[in-house]
């Protein structure tokens, strides 16, 4: 009898630029304060990748490297690269080419994945079905935001939310249970009014006009999305609970999308976990869109031990939003 192959988590990597942008700085930049800021999302400071020519693909690449260095491979082994990624480096080609180029991932195919701040979600379940299907024994999952790129630093409502970082997951097969689990995965595209970019693409391409208008920078209602993800990622962590029979007392970590501490705090409630069960580094790096979750798993790695349930789950635009489940495998 064939058993069923599950894709593990083997390895995490991850990579945070060393500038940091602190509330006291912003302080100077708009009219905030650093109260107000903790207190409405739990940020006191973020990272920013500084430096010319610097793209989304100086932070994926770092942070490949760095879990090839733990798992004891080299790129080349690499069978493919999904790079989940709201701010690529160009709109074409995939970051996900550039990484592997730099890297030395030349036998890797790959490409980029743009679900906004569920976006390492989307990957860790397109990654996984890949290594299921019996295809592929090695897949990266790489998530890496610049956001700092498409911040503006004159709106006090969304530059104090966001910063810069990457981190990485390889997915190997595994025939002892372990690993990615279930994932529920939701997308509502009526929910584009409420955070979006509005110039840029294909709707509105680039011209004179929308860079004086800032419009190449995120627009964000908070209040309404706010209320949206609250709900949304809630609901589908309690989802997913239900429908493995599991409770609170069966997860040892839940692994969340660093948004707004609030957010976090209502899923947690949701399921029943007590705050030490909750990995939280919003206050270090803010929200980093599609490396918020492995961030989390990468620092906090040395806590987890095979066999644990994991929970990660996100909200963001789109709407996106799910949670997957995982038993952690080393
Ligand atoms: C953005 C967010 C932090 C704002 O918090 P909020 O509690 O909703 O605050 P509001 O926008 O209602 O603003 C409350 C007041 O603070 C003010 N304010 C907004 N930003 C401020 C800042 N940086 N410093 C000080 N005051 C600020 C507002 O102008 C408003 O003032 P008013 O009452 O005089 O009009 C919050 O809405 C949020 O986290 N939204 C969701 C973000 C998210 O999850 N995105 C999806 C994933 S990317």
């Amino acid at each position: 009898m064939t058993q069923k192959l599950t894709a593990a988590i083997t390895a995490v990597g991850g990579f945070v630029p060393e500038d940091k942008l602190t509330n006291k700085d912003l302080e100077k930049m708009v009219d905030t304060n650093d109260e107000w800021i903790v207190t409405r999302t739990g940020v006191s400071e973020r990272r920013i990748l500084k430096g010319e020519a610097k793209g989304a693909s100086d932070m994926g690449a770092p942070a490949v490297l760095d879990l090839c260095r733990k798992r004891g491979i080299d790129p080349i082994e690499i069978d493919c690269l999904i790079c989940c990624t709201v701010t690529p480096d160009m709109m074409f080609p995939a970051t996900a080419n550039i990484i592997c180029h730099k890297i030395g991932a030349k036998n890797a195919w790959g490409y980029d994945l743009q679900a906004a701040c569920s976006g390492f979600l989307y990957g860790v379940t397109t990654g996984a079905a890949l290594i299921e299907s019996g295809r592929y024994k090695k897949v990266v999952v790489v998530g890496a935001d610049k956001m700092s790129a498409i911040v503006d630093y004159s709106d006090r409502t969304t530059c104090i939310l966001f910063g810069d970082a990457a981190g990485a997951i390889l997915l190997e097969p595994n025939t002892e249970g372990l690993g990615v689990l279930d994932s529920i995965l939701k997308s509502d595209g009526s929910g584009v009014s409420y955070l979006h970019m509005k110039a840029g693409g294909s709707l509105k391409p680039a011209s004179i006009e929308t860079v004086t208008a800032k419009e190449h920078f995120i627009y964000q209602e908070g209040p309404a999305v706010f209320k949206f993800a609250v709900k949304g990622m809630a609901d589908v962590a309690g989802e997913l609970l239900e429908r493995n029979q599991l409770t609170g007392d069966d997860i040892a970590f839940l692994a969340p999308h660093q948004a707004n501490k609030r957010i976090i705090d209502a899923t947690a409630q949701r399921m029943g976990l007590s705050p030490e069960k909750v990995m939280l580094n919003i206050s270090r790096y803010g929200n980093t869109t599609s490396a918020t979750i492995p961030l989390c798993l990468w620092e906090w790695q040395s806590k987890l031990n095979k066999g644990d349930n994991i929970v990660l789950a996100a909200f963001g635009g789109g709407f996106t939003w799910g949670a997957t489940l995982i038993k952690w495998a080393y």
